[in-house]
C-alpha cells in the first residue's frame, strides 16, 4: 500500500502532532511503502521569514530522525524537492470549483486567527490534493483536522478524471487512529497556533511547568470524577500502559485522586517516552550535513515518482513540454 503524510514546519512539534500523526507514520514505515514530506510550501502560508523556514524545515526533519525514521524504509523528503506539486497544483486549480475551496474549515479557522487571507492560504488545500495524488497515494494517515482536506483531494482527483476520461489518480483514503483530536492545555485541539501545545523536545523542567498548567476542574479530591471529562485522563490513554490507564480510571471513579498527582505522572510519563530521543536530537542537530543529505536522497526518489504521474498528467490534459512529456 502507498501511504504519504506531510507535517508543515511551522512551529515546534507537540504531543499531538506525535499521537495524531508521527506515531503512525513511523508504526506504518515497517509495513508499506511510505512518502513523508516537509511541507515547506505550505509554511509560507504563515512563516513568512527566510532564516525561520529554513530553521523551521531542518528542526522537523531531525525531530522525525530523533523519533525513528528510517531512510532506508521511507522516502524521507523535502516538499520543495518536488517542484512539480506547484505545477500539478495550478492544473488540479483549473478543474477545482472555487465553491469547494470555500467550504474549508481550516482556511476559516486561520484567518480568525490573524493568519493574512492570502491566495496561498485559499489555495492551500489544492496543493495539499497535488501532494497526495502526485504520488499516487492510497492513504493518507493524519490527525481529525486534515480529514476535510483528504475529502477535498477525493473530490478534485475524481473532477480531474472525469473531466480528460481517465484513471490517472487513485482516490486516497485519509487514516486515523485512537488520538486524532488531542487536547492542548486549555482542553481545545492542541494546535501550535493556539498556544496551548506540550512540546517533544523541550526542557523538562518547561515541559513539567505545562503539564501543571493544564485546564482542570474544580471537584474536590475526595470526590468520583469521570475520567472520560478530563484532559488530564485523555493524555495518560496516550503516555501510559494499559493498564496503568486502567488503575488511573478507576481511582478517578472512586475518588481520592488530586490533579496535581495525575499532572506529575504525565511529566515523568513524557520523560520516559521522550527523553531518550531528545538526546539524539540533540546529536543529529550537531550534523546538520547528515539531516540535508538524507533529504536530498528522499528528493530525488520522490520526484522520480512524481515526474512519471506528471507525464501521465500532461499527456491527459494536452500540455505539451519541450522535452516532449
Ligand atoms: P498544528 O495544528 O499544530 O499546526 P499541523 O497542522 O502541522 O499542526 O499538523 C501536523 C499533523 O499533526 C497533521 O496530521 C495533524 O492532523 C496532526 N495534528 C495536529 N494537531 C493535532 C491534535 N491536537 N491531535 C491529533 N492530531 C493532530
Ligand atoms: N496540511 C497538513 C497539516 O497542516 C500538512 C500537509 C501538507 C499534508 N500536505 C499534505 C498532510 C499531504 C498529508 C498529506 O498538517
Amino acid at each position: 500500500m502507498r501511504i504519504l503524510s506531510g507535517v508543515q514546519p511551522s512551529g515546534k512539534l507537540h504531543l499531538g502532532n506525535y499521537f495524531g500523526a508521527i506515531k503512525q507514520h513511523l508504526e506504518l514505515q515497517h509495513e508499506h511503502e511510505c512518502f513523508y514530506f516537509i511541507a515547506n510550501y505550505h509554511a509560507l502560508t504563515t512563516v513568512q521569514d527566510r532564516e525561520l523556514l529554513e530553521r523551521l524545515t531542518r528542526e522537523v526533519a531531525t525531530v522525525y530522525l530523533a523519533l525513528g525514521l528510517d531512510p532506508d524504509k521511507a522516502v524521507f523528503f523535502r516538499q520543495s524537492d518536488v517542484p512539480e506539486v506547484a505545477e500539478l497544483t495550478w492544473i488540479l486549480a483549473t478543474v477545482t470549483g472555487k465553491g469547494l475551496m470555500e467550504r474549508a474549515h481550516s482556511y476559516k479557522d486561520k484567518i480568525a486567527k490573524g493568519v493574512m487571507p492570502s491566495m496561498g492560504l485559499f489555495n492551500y488545500p489544492i496543493l495539499m490534493a497535488a501532494d497526495i495524488l502526485i504520488y499516487r497515494s492510497e492513504l493518507v494517515p493524519v490527525g481529525q483536522d486534515q480529514v476535510q482536506h483528504i475529502e477535498m483531494t477525493q473530490d478534485i482527483a475524481g473532477h480531474f478524471n472525469n473531466t480528460y476520461g481517465c484513471e490517472v489518480f487513485v482516490r486516497p483514503e485519509p487514516k486515523l487512529n485512537e488520538a486524532a483530536l488531542v487536547p492542548g492545555i486549555d482542553g481545545q485541539k492542541m494546535s501550535k497556533s493556539y498556544g496551548n501545545t506540550i512540546e517533544l523536545f523541550d526542557e523538562p523542567a518547561r515541559i513539567s511547568k505545562r503539564f501543571m498548567s493544564i485546564k482542570t476542574d474544580s471537584t474536590p479530591i475526595d470526590e468520583p470524577k469521570d475520567p472520560d471529562q478530563c484532559s488530564l485522563y485523555a493524555l495518560l490513554r496516550l503516555m501510559a500502559s494499559p493498564a496503568e490507564t486502567d488503575e488511573w480510571a478507576q481511582r478517578y471513579r472512586r475518588g481520592g485522586v488530586g490533579y496535581g498527582q495525575v499532572k506529575k505522572r504525565l511529566a515523568e510519563l513524557h520523560q520516559e517516552l521522550f527523553g531518550p530521543a531528545r538526546v539524539r536530537f540533540g546529536e543529529l542537530a550537531a550534523r546538520p550535513e547528515y539531516v540535508e543529505n538524507v533529504l536530498r536522497q528522499g528528493g530525488r526518489k520522490a520526484r522520480q515518482v512524481a515526474e512519471e504521474v506528471m507525464q501521465d498528467v500532461r499527456r491527459a490534459c494536452g500540455i505539451v513540454t519541450s522535452e516532449g512529456n
